[in-house]
């Protein structure tokens, strides 16, 4: 290890305030489908989003404010369904604010399709899609939580699945993914390299 002082272009980050909101970083971005108490549907975007581990659990940050958290909490499912880049304002549309009555209208201006093992419906124009059964919800990361699922079901468009006799390089270039570019901006990735991983490594 080469330990030397502060290299002179670093600089203080305020951690009085969040520190999220003072840089960029690469996150995705998914639409959340819940079942609203009134029976309709719910689908709210979330950018901080991750696998959790190597298996088939799925979590996201979300906060107790939110429909999408009593929802989740009440019917013990929830769907993912993770936009294309062309998608982006159906996926901006959903995080309108909620009327007087409590009710989300744009959402029934969005084109969906049913899950089929839990009860809920996906974006129509996905590229991947998970049917998560609640497994357990973290609470206390200051006003927010981590809710994980189950991935019970999970579709994909054929075009963004990794297929043995194709580059993986092309499939991305011809099926380009979404990044979230928190906070407040995005890009579509058609152009990746592979990562140069080190010799017999073990994950
Ligand atoms: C681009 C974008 C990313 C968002 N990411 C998150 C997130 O990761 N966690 C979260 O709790 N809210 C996030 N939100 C806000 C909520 O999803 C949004 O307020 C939503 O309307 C809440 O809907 P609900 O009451 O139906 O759950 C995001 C909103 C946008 C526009």
């Amino acid at each position: 290890m080469n330990e030397s002082s502060m290299p002179g272009n670093v600089v203080t980050v305020d951690t009085t305030v969040p520190v999220w909101e003072q840089f960029f970083t690469v996150a995705p971005l998914v639409l959340i489908g819940t079942r609203d108490a009134d029976g309709s549907l719910d689908l709210a975007p979330k950018h901080m989003v991750t696998p959790m581990g190597w298996q088939n659990y799925f979590g996201f940050v979300c906060t107790p404010r939110h429909n999408t958290c009593s929802n989740i909490e009440r019917t013990g499912e929830f769907t993912v369904s993770y936009p294309k880049p062309s998608q982006v304002l159906i996926t901006s549309l959903a995080a309108s604010p909620r009327v007087a009555e409590g009710a989300k209208p744009v959402i029934d201006y969005l084109s969906t399709f049913p899950a089929t093992q839990v009860d809920g419906s996906f974006i129509e124009d996905g590229y991947l899609f998970f049917e998560c059964r609640h497994f357990k919800t973290i609470d206390g990361f200051g006003e927010n939580c981590l809710i994980t699922g189950e991935i019970v079901a999970a579709f994909a468009d054929n075009d963004y699945l990794r297929h043995a006799e194709a580059d993986d390089q092309e499939t991305i270039h011809d099926a380009p993914l979404f990044a979230y570019l928190a906070p407040g901006r995005f890009a579509a990735i058609d152009r990746s390299n592979a990562f140069p991983f080190p010799e017999s490594m073990k994950k």
